[in-house]
Parts: structure tokens; C-alpha cells; sequence
């Protein structure tokens, strides 16, 4: 059974009621259950949410740790969190894909969202497509690896 890491940053947990005109009306108990039945049998889907940058951090290095790859939304820490860039970079440097997503399109909103400091440490980035960025990523990790 392989693993797939989905890691969500702050106020991800609050997805539902949270801007639902920004980030739909479903939770990451939707979340769960789409990407669950998106993934092969092999594949399980780990969905874990956080509010608090050293958690994240520490996900990351477990993810080093056990050769996981990972879906990384990180929120609001995308557009300044040097620390959990840095981790996202041994998860990559590691050879492990780690793939950057955004429920909105960033670059659609206010300027502060057009800054990344992740993108350029992940394998790539899907944005703008609704929880279907997850189950692009999730499909993309389950080919490659
Ligand atoms: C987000 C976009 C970020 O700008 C924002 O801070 C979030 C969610 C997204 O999934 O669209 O919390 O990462």
C-alpha cells in the first residue's frame, strides 16, 4: 500500500462555511471522501489539516522520513513562510514529489496571493480548480510516483 500525504494549512479546517463564494460549500470530510475514492486501491490518502507552521513543518519531515509524496496546500503560509519553504524544498530535494495546490486562483485575487514562496521548491503547482486541484495532483502523484 502506497501513501499519498494531503496537507492543508491555516483555516483550511474552516472550508465549508469559510468564503463559500471562494472555496465552495464543502469540507475536508468531502475532501476525504472525494480524494479516497479518487485513488486506486494501492493508494491511501492521508488528509491532515493544521493551523500551526511547525506542525506543518514537522509533516513535511515525516514525509522525508517515510519517502511520501505530497499534496500541499499551504494557505496563507504560501505567500511568506520561509520556514515551511525551506521543508517543502528537503521533501523535493529528496526526490519525493510534492505538489503545490490552491483551491482558488491565486493570481485572480488581491496582489499579497500572487506571491509564492513555495512554487519554486515544489514539483509543480495546480490552482484554481476547486477540490478537483487535489484529485488533478492526487492523479499525477499516482502515475509518477
Ligand atoms: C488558498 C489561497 C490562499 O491565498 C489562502 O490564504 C488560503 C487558501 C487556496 O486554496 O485557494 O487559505 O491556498
Amino acid at each position: 500500500m502506497r501513501t499519498v500525504l494531503v496537507l492543508n494549512g491555516p483555516n483550511l479546517g474552516r472550508l465549508g462555511s469559510r468564503e463559500p463564494d471562494v472555496y465552495g460549500s464543502a469540507d475536508l470530510d468531502d475532501l476525504r471522501v472525494l480524494l479516497a475514492e479518487a485513488a486506486p486501491e494501492d493508494v491511501a490518502v492521508d488528509v491532515r489539516q493544521t493551523d500551526d507552521e511547525a506542525e506543518l513543518i514537522h509533516w513535511l519531515y515525516e514525509a522525508v522520513d517515510t519517502s511520501t509524496p505530497v499534496v500541499l496546500n499551504p494557505a496563507a503560509f504560501t505567500h511568506y513562510s520561509y520556514a515551511l519553504r525551506d521543508a517543502a524544498a528537503l521533501v523535493t530535494k529528496a526526490g519525493l514529489q510534492l505538489v503545490e495546490v490552491h483551491i482558488s486562483n491565486p493570481h485572480a485575487r488581491e496582489t499579497f496571493r500572487h506571491t509564492s514562496v513555495v512554487s519554486a521548491v515544489a514539483t509543480g503547482v495546480i490552482a484554481g480548480f476547486g477540490f478537483d486541484s487535489y484529485r488533478l495532483a492526487l492523479d499525477h502523484i499516482v502515475r509518477v510516483g
